[in-house]
């Protein structure tokens, strides 16, 4: 059975990401880099407890992704127990609560990030203690530093770990930044020093030099903008750390030579991967949604690529395998 807590260190996972993060993603991130914890987007408490047929759909997974975590949001502790359940029915290795989502849709009706306000904090506890308490699957958080500070950020942890969160995840940024500046990975290297659970940080994981400059005293990293158009940099932060005492006397430069990122992959290393990537989108979803779904994955790994912005919009419009196979065989080996 999966455990946070016994899992090889560092624990490497890759991020959820609505609209990207589904099986076919996956799948590709775990056939790139087979020690990988992989995440699904986050489906809606509500909406499984509605069944509704997109979010049951959502929940589907193929064995290659093993482990693999579901991750919900929402604000009732009945629902949350109810997907908990459903998820250990299904074999999920571990269930995932949203309390990061930033975005207004989700926080306006006290869902994703608004679960660390003081005024919720209530119901945030008592969703990880009923969902522990439901399931022998590990039941983890994913958050950010706090509302708009991370003063908040230490209290709210140790209540999270004395209420069953099997593991915490903190994006280093507060809910009201978004997307803004930098993540500040401090606040979280300081929650670890108080927790015994595990504590993985995340934010502007780039490169395997950024992984280097940010991992401190964490037990791991979740990695999500910087796996899109490139899965292998989970596959080489996972090498990375076989060795690290390999590339102790390296620069910053000299590492991201030695683990080239996006562009500077070899397109020969990259196409067969894309080539699965759509294969498996159109074993999920079926030809037409699962190519629409590509498009944007299409544009991710092309980007830097000689002629990328022609490529693009070629990609942007493919509509069947084959012509996505076709387009893409037209990409020369450099
Ligand atoms: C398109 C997109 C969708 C996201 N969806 C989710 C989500 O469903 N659940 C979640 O916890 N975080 C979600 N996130 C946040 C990421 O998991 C991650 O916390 C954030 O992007 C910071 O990490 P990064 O700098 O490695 O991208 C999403 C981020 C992006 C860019």
């Amino acid at each position: 059975m999966f455990s946070w807590s016994t899992c090889t260190r560092p624990i490497i996972v890759q991020s959820p990401m609505a609209g990207y993060t589904d099986s076919a993603y996956k799948q590709i991130v775990r056939m790139v880099a087979p020690e990988a914890v992989v995440v699904t987007e986050f489906v809606s408490t509500d909406a499984i407890f509605y069944q509704s047929k997109k979010s049951l759909k959502m929940m589907e997974f193929d064995t290659s992704e093993h482990p693999v975590i579901l991750q919900v949001f929402g604000k009732n502790p009945e629902r949350f127990v109810h997907a908990a359940k459903l998820a250990e029915e299904m074999g999920y290795d571990g269930i995932d609560i949203n309390m990061g989502c930033p975005a207004k849709n989700v926080i306006r009706s006290d869902h994703g990030s608004a679960l660390v306000k003081i005024k919720n904090r209530c119901v945030a506890m008592q969703i990880v203690s009923d969902m522990a308490k439901a399931v022998k699957i590990p039941v983890s958080v994913k958050t950010r530093l706090g509302w708009e500070n991370a003063d908040e950020l230490l209290g709210f942890a140790r209540e999270l770990e004395k209420n069953g969160c099997a593991s915490l995840a903190i994006h280093g940024r507060t809910t009201q930044q978004g997307y803004a500046g930098e993540a500040n990975w401090d606040p979280i290297y300081e929650v670890k020093r108080h927790l015994g659970i595990p504590v993985l940080g995340n934010g502007d994981i780039f490169s395997v030099s950024d992984f280097r400059k940010k991992i401190g005293n964490l037990d791991g990293v979740f990695v999500a903008r910087g796996t899109l158009g490139d899965p292998w940099i989970i596959a080489d932060i996972i090498e990375y750390t076989r060795t690290p005492e390999l590339y102790e006397q390296m620069t910053d430069a000299e590492l991201d030579v030695r683990f080239p990122r996006l562009e500077k992959i070899p397109w020969k290393k990259k196409k067969p991967v894309v080539l699965r990537h759509c294969e498996l989108a159109v074993r999920t979803k079926g030809e037409h949604l699962g190519m629409l779904e590509m498009r944007k994955h299409l544009a991710t790994y092309i980007k830097g690529l000689p002629g990328a912005k022609d490529l693009r919009e070629k990609l942007v419009r493919v509509q069947t395998l084959e012509e996505a196979r076709g387009i893409l065989e037209t990409i020369g080996e450099d």
